[in-house]
């Protein structure tokens, strides 16, 4: 078998082993797929010794998606934007590779698997960390009318409009605090940390309309903190982040193994675990 893991710190909770397994099964490829905690200081030394022992690629999640970016010689196009990687694998020429699967992996779940149109819509994305810088690539290619970035820091949402400004096309790309917008959107994506905090972004309830879809990029057993806020305001139409790690592992098996595995099952088994 040819060895894969996901590195974070922590890792024992990560979901990648499970789903990365469940691929190998069901596409047949000789995969085994481990974590790896990697101590806080020393994320380099992890990476090298895991590609000088034999592996073939890595999925890299938090606190470590910006080191991986930096550590990689090469970067592909969406990695370079994004500015974190959450796949490294050596190229023909043992080169390490940087790419993100972040974003293709939102678009997927919420265009594909939930039937959301992005195209011509109104989005609002709440949060400007590296979670939505790695996520806005992806949702601008969908070509939405609008996508706002609303931030409790708001000049952080306003330099990745800056930064992301030549990607817009025609898309109405801006940036505002959480209280600034009132009319109803389209789509409404958390891409805060804010309930990790136990918070909620303060954001005014008329953002919310009856045909408002609500997706959280986090996901947990029950309803998200957020999704069950948008509920109790009025939202019919909510989802959370489980189907996009689903997905943004997939592409990754699919950049690691040229093999696109089905994630349908792999969503459902996730689901009824
Ligand atoms: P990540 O990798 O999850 O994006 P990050 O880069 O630290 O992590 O970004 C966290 C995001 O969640 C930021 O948008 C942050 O807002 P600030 O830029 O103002 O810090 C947001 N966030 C974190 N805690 C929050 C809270 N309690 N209320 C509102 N927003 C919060």
């Amino acid at each position: 078998n040819e060895l894969y893991a996901v590195v974070g710190h922590p890792i024992s909770h990560s979901k990648s082993p499970r789903i990365h397994s469940l691929f190998a099964s069901e596409t047949g490829e000789p995969v085994e797929y481990t974590a790896i905690q990697a101590p806080l200081d020393d994320f380099t030394g992890t990476v090298e010794h895991f590609f000088e022992r034999g592996g073939k690629g890595l999925n890299v999640t938090v606190p470590f998606k910006e080191q991986a970016w930096h550590l990689a010689g090469h970067r592909t196009v969406r990695a370079q934007k994004a500015g974190a990687a959450n796949t490294l694998y050596l190229d023909q020429e043992g080169v390490l590779v940087a790419d993100n699967t972040d974003g293709v992996g939102l678009v997927r779940d919420l265009c594909r698997n939930h039937g959301v149109r992005l195209a011509d819509a109104r989005v609002l994305v709440l949060g400007a960390g590296g979670a939505v810088r790695g996520v806005l690539g992806p949702l601008l290619a969908e070509q939405p009318a609008s996508l706002t970035i609303a931030n409790r820091t708001v000049i952080k949402a306003e330099a990745l409009v800056d930064l992301f400004a030549e990607d817009a096309g025609t898309t109405r790309l801006e940036a505002c605090g959480f209280e600034q917008p009132e009319a109803a959107f389209d789509v409404i994506i958390n891409g805060t940390s804010a309930s990790l905090q136990g918070d909620l972004p303060p954001l005014r309830d008329s953002v919310i309309g009856p045909d408002t879809v609500v997706y959280d990029m986090m996901y947990s057993l029950t309803t998200t903190t957020f999704n069950q806020w948008a509920l109790d305001h009025g939202a019919t139409t909510v989802f959370d982040g489980l189907g996009m790690l689903v997905e943004q592992a997939a592409e990754s098996f699919q950049a690691w193994r040229g093999v696109r595995p089905q994630t349908a099952p792999v969503i459902h088994e996730l689901r009824t675990d």
